[in-house]
């Protein structure tokens, strides 16, 4: 298979990093105990009838475990996990390719499953359905094609954007779901888990701060201990408390609910622009200097989980939250 395929969109520091702390199996998938136990019935299911898993559609905000989920799933299975981010598919070629490499009860994770274009989206209904695809041979008249069986894989998709997805392809998933940002409490343990597994001690408020300034999001608080592990080092020595990792967030302007610099950036060109909105995404793209569709994957579902941000359907608007968190007055 060509290795253009088996892509990552973590650089290979980030790799060294993430791979030791991404949960194995689902007793170490902290939190969404919902999730857990649904999948635990599918892989159960499966094993116990020793067919491959049905597909599954995992959807919402990045680092909240979709690709974790996925490693898992092809571990319980005891089979490959091989991994395809989407924008890379750009000919139907492309995806026969990856399609007839695969073996039984293979899992083909595809990320940001929402980019696939379309006329591949179609190519892939009658393999995710029936486990066959029509392969094109030659060009112009001598055109002819041939049906070619695939074995029996689950694919596993995940996306940011749920809504982006067609209907057609969104129905031929056996089982969806939607994962949701964690609450502090989870995120605490998934911290102390984390900090076990670098050999970094805190003590409980520190884990809590930690917690609570990390978005609701694994990957945001296996990250921010980084970098408070690095703080201490420099700065604290080896008792890390609550003020030192109140002083390691600062020093990286992330306040007390976890808002950093760009979250502060896009209240304020609402507030102070456009005075409090509403304002189109678009506007505020250009004016902090970010992708539309990053401020609205990243960005802006937290902001309104956290009530800072309204989403109206002429545009953004600030809530009072907002103007009294940044002291702008309302
Ligand atoms: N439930 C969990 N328990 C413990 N750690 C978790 C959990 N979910 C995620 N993580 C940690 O967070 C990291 C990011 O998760 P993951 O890469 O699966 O997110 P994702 O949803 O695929 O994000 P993206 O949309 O950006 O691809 C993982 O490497 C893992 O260490
Ligand atoms: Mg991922």
């Amino acid at each position: 298979m060509n290795s253009r395929f088996i892509e990552s969109s973590l650089s290979r520091q980030d790799v060294a990093f993430e791979v030791p702390l991404r949960p194995q199996s689902l007793d170490d998938f902290v939190g969404q105990d919902q999730v857990r136990e649904r999948l635990e019935v599918l892989i159960g299911a499966a094993k116990q009838r020793k067919e491959a898993l049905g597909h599954c559609l995992f959807s919402g905000p990045p680092g909240l475990g979709k690709t974790t989920l996925a490693n898992i799933l092809s571990k319980a299975m005891g089979t490959n996990l091989v991994i395809v981010s989407a924008p890379v598919i750009e000919k139907a070629g492309d995806l026969a390719g990856v399609l007839t490499n695969l073996k039984e009860g293979d899992v083909l994770f595809i990320d940001e499953i929402h980019r696939l274009n379309r006329a591949i989206e179609e190519y892939l209904y009658p393999a995710m359905e029936d486990f066959k695809l029509d392969l094109l041979i030659d060009q112009g008249p001598n055109a002819r094609s041939v049906q070619v069986k695939l074995p029996r894989f689950t694919l596993v998709g995940a996306t940011t954007r749920m809504g982006m997805l067609t209907g057609p392809l969104r129905s031929r998933f056996a089982f969806t779901c939607r994962l949701d940002y964690y609450a502090p409490h989870i995120l605490e343990q998934i911290i102390q888990r984390t900090s076990r597994i670098l050999n970094f001690q805190l003590d409980g408020a520190a884990a809590r701060e930690v917690a609570k300034r990390s978005r609701g999001t694994p990957r945001i608080a296996n990250n921010l201990l980084r970098w408070v592990r690095d703080y201490a080092q420099m700065r604290a020595g080896s008792h890390v408390t609550k003020d030192v990792v109140i002083q390691a967030l600062e020093m990286l302007s992330i306040d007390e609910q976890g808002l950093d610099e760009m979250d502060k950036k896009i209240l304020e060109v609402i507030i102070d622009h456009y005075q409090g909105g509403p304002v189109g995404i678009n506007t505020i793209a250009v004016a902090v200097g970010e992708e539309g569709s990053t401020l609205e994957e990243v960005y802006e579902p937290y902001l309104i989980l956290q009530g800072f941000l309204k989403r109206t359907p002429r545009g953004r608007e600030a809530t009072p939250m907002a103007y009294r968190h940044l002291n702008k007055g309302f």
